[in-house]
């Protein structure tokens, strides 16, 4: 189908919930009071990740390296059951720590298999493991829960999280709804390996990240083991249940494919999901390697959801995507699930890259180029949503998925590109994926690598079109040799 470029978020729907910013500066100032003396007591892990857009997500005093979960799901009567087995290390001296979980009820927890204490405060759970934990140790964690999952509502109005569909549930957790299934530490800034065991009603399928190991079916129900063996973020975790028609395949580059689709999408999702193994083989060609091993896409009917999201090796859609929406997720795969931000005020290093990516395919599949798709955008009058802040700055966890995140977040590579020329930028692109892999990057690294990698000063080019609020002037010079200043990056490196 015709590419439509310009277009912004990946909202399938227009979806809206009254505003439910009231409570946040409570929330706020009751983390921070219990944040500061805790933190200096220096044995009490901190209740947040330290992310200015969303506090309590994550956890401070421990490091995953890799969450066991073992669930069942009934999609009738919506009853999760669940173990959480968390391998972690302790990176202070440990008293106390807390989990990201939101509703379900716990009904027990171990530390190292001996039963710990534990209680519930809103979304932490609080665990105080029978004997202290030393800076530097190995612990595992073991969670058992139970209940109906219930999804967050995020700042922005839209569901997050475990959301139930007619045929089972919808499950995406970008960016805080990894707490409504599993107990986490759910900041993007800790990445682990997973293994999923999930057990449905036979004629159900329930798809998580990876790779599947298996799959068996006795007493009228199925067990799916998947494995995710690369590292990955909380929020990019699914365990996704329904009816689906499934497809699996291996493509040339050894990549083992999963596609899971509900049959009432399935004649208008066939023409696209047909045409993974060829984005992901052009993406490749730009970004570099992909980055797992295996890839898919999993296609729901949800209507309530509205979006859809990069869950990692298997993009998540709430109906049959489009070519756009297909090439955007996939380009995520590179920009967001193996290069992952370390705060959500860096989004645009997902979005704005996906974008570009859908600017790009178009560019070179008989489309409009990206020269264009800038020009249309550029043209968009001062006053209009693209311009209302700039992309490296969202200002709080309501504004992440808004148009100048991905249009305005394009714009900046798309200025980038044609200031250090197509060569430069494309080993830019590729060098910040290669670099960056399996791991993180921040907004003062990106812009670096682009100093470095093209020898020129790109401080005016990132500080208007990046970080200035208002629309930009039309012209943005940009100077020989980086003298490396203060610049741009003074109030950004940190
Ligand atoms: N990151 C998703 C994408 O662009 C979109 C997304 C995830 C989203 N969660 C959301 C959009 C919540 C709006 C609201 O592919
Ligand atoms: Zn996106």
């Amino acid at each position: 189908m015709t590419p439509r470029p310009h277009e912004a978020a990946r909202r399938t729907t227009v979806l809206r919930r009254e505003a439910v910013t009231a409570a946040v500066p409570v929330a706020l100032a009751a983390l921070l009071a219990a944040a500061g003396p805790a933190t200096a007591a220096g044995t009490v892990g901190a209740p947040g990740a330290g992310d200015p857009y969303f506090p309590l997500s994550g956890n401070g005093g421990y490091d995953v390296h890799h969450y066991g979960l073992t669930l069942g799901y009934d999609p009738h009567s919506r009853h999760l059951d669940g173990t959480a087995v968390l391998t972690a290390r302790a990176t202070q001296r440990l008293t106390r720590f807390d989990l990201d979980l939101s509703g379900l009820k716990v009904t027990g927890v171990t530390v190292d298999h001996t039963k710990a204490d534990f209680r519930r405060d809103g979304r932490e759970l609080v665990v105080t493991p029978r004997k202290a934990l030393r800076k530097g140790q190995e612990f595992r964690v073991t969670v058992t829960y139970s209940g109906t999952p219930k999804p967050v509502t995020d700042p922005d109005g839209s569901l997050d999280g475990w959301i139930p569909t007619d045929d089972g549930a919808f499950v995406a957790g970008e960016p805080q709804g990894a707490m409504t299934w599993f107990p986490a530490n759910s900041h993007p800034t800790d990445k682990a390996s997973y293994d999923f065991t999930l057990t449905v009603p036979k004629g159900s399928t329930a798809v998580a990240n990876g790779v599947l190991l298996g799959q068996r079916t006795a007493d009228g129900r199925t067990t799916f083991r998947w494995r995710q063996a690369e590292p990955m973020a909380a929020y990019l975790a699914t365990a996704t249940v329904g009816t689906f028609k499934v497809e699996r395949y291996t493509t040339r580059d050894g990549i083992e494919v999963y596609n899971a689709v509900d049959p009432r999408e399935a004649a208008a999702a066939a023409p696209v999901v047909k045409k993974l193994p060829s984005v992901l083989a052009w993406e490749s060609k730009l970004f570099g390697p992909y980055p797992f091993r295996a890839a898919g896409a999993i296609v729901d009917r949800a209507p309530q959801v509205g979006y859809a999201l990069e869950t990692q090796t298997r993009p998540v859609y709430d109906s049959a995507p489009d070519l756009d929406t297909l090439v955007h997720e996939s380009a995520h795969q590179w920009f967001g699930d193996s290069v992952t931000l370390t705060r959500w005020k860096d989004i645009w290093l997902n979005e704005g890259f996906a974008t570009y990516a859908e600017w790009l395919y178009a560019e070179q599949h008989g489309g409009k180029s990206a020269q264009k798709a800038f020009d249309a955008l550029y043209a968009t009058p001062a006053g209009k949503d693209l311009w209302a802040f700039p992309p490296g700055d969202p200002g709080s966890g309501e504004h992440i998925f808004e148009t100048p995140v991905y249009a305005r977040g394009a714009m900046v590579l798309h200025k980038l590109r044609t200031a250090v020329g197509d060569p430069v930028f494309f080993r830019i692109l590729r060098t910040w994926a290669a670099v960056h892999r399996e791991g993180h990057g921040t907004t003062a690294q990106f812009i670096r690598l682009s100093e470095r990698e093209s020898g020129k000063d790109l401080t005016s080019l990132f500080h208007t079109w990046l970080f200035t609020a208002g629309k930009p002037a039309s012209s943005c010079s940009v100077a020989g040799p980086a003298d490396h200043g203060p610049g741009v990056l003074g109030d950004q490196v940190h």
